[in-house]
């Protein structure tokens, strides 16, 4: 079956492919015309999720799925969360907003925080939620050059290396993303 994915993102797709196996065929909606950003206004992940899965279901009335991800820290009542992307400002760099992570936490002993991702899927208009989510703590000095976003102060359960100073292969094993995509991947074994 063909299965539309709401991202521009090639490497989110190629993941989802890997995930899914060869029975689920993903699309990218630029593949049926579709270019531009696709509308993300709600005030938390599930509603993006959901936001972002109908947009393409109303559109083109196929099997579709959409993600949205955060990071939730403990201390900081679960913030950045949905605004993750703008914590630091409308245009900010992914530096600035962990700049601003760093100096909102800088006082702070709990370090506790989480990746959320949730997945909403739209199979014949009625959506599912599947949700993954990979516990960790935020250090004080950013370290590593690989990811992207909040890869360099997250620290997994587990690990004593950031998501930044992994392997894309190792991250990929553990992700928030792959959790909830192997979450939704048992539907279509
Ligand atoms: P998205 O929903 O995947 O676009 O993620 C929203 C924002 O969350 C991104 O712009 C990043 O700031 C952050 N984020 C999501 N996933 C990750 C990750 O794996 N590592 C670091 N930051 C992430």
């Amino acid at each position: 079956m063909e299965l539309m994915f709401a991202t521009a993102n090639i490497h989110k797709c190629y993941e989802a492919r890997a995930i899914l196996g060869p029975s689920v065929s993903i699309i990218m909606p630029s593949s049926l015309g579709l270019s531009g950003n696709i509308p993300e206004t709600g005030f938390t992940l599930e509603e993006n999720a959901l936001q972002k899965s109908l947009f393409l279901w109303d559109k083109f009335h196929i099997p579709c799925f959409a993600d949205d991800t955060g990071l939730e820290v403990d201390g900081l009542g679960g913030a950045p969360g949905v605004y993750s992307a703008r914590y630091a400002g409308p245009a900010c760099l992914p530096a600035d907003n962990v700049k601003k992570l760093l100096e909102e936490m800088q006082y702070m002993t709990n370090r506790a925080a989480r990746f959320r991702c949730v997945i909403a899927l739209i199979l014949n208009g009625t959506p599912q939620f599947f949700e993954g989510i990979v516990e960790g703590s935020i250090i004080r000095i950013p370290k590593g050059a690989g990811g992207f976003g909040y890869d360099p102060v997250f620290v997994p359960l587990g690990w004593d290396k950031t998501f930044a100073e992994m392997s894309e292969k190792e991250k990929n094993e553990i992700s928030h993303r792959k959790r909830a995509l192997e979450k939704m991947a048992r539907l279509f074994v």
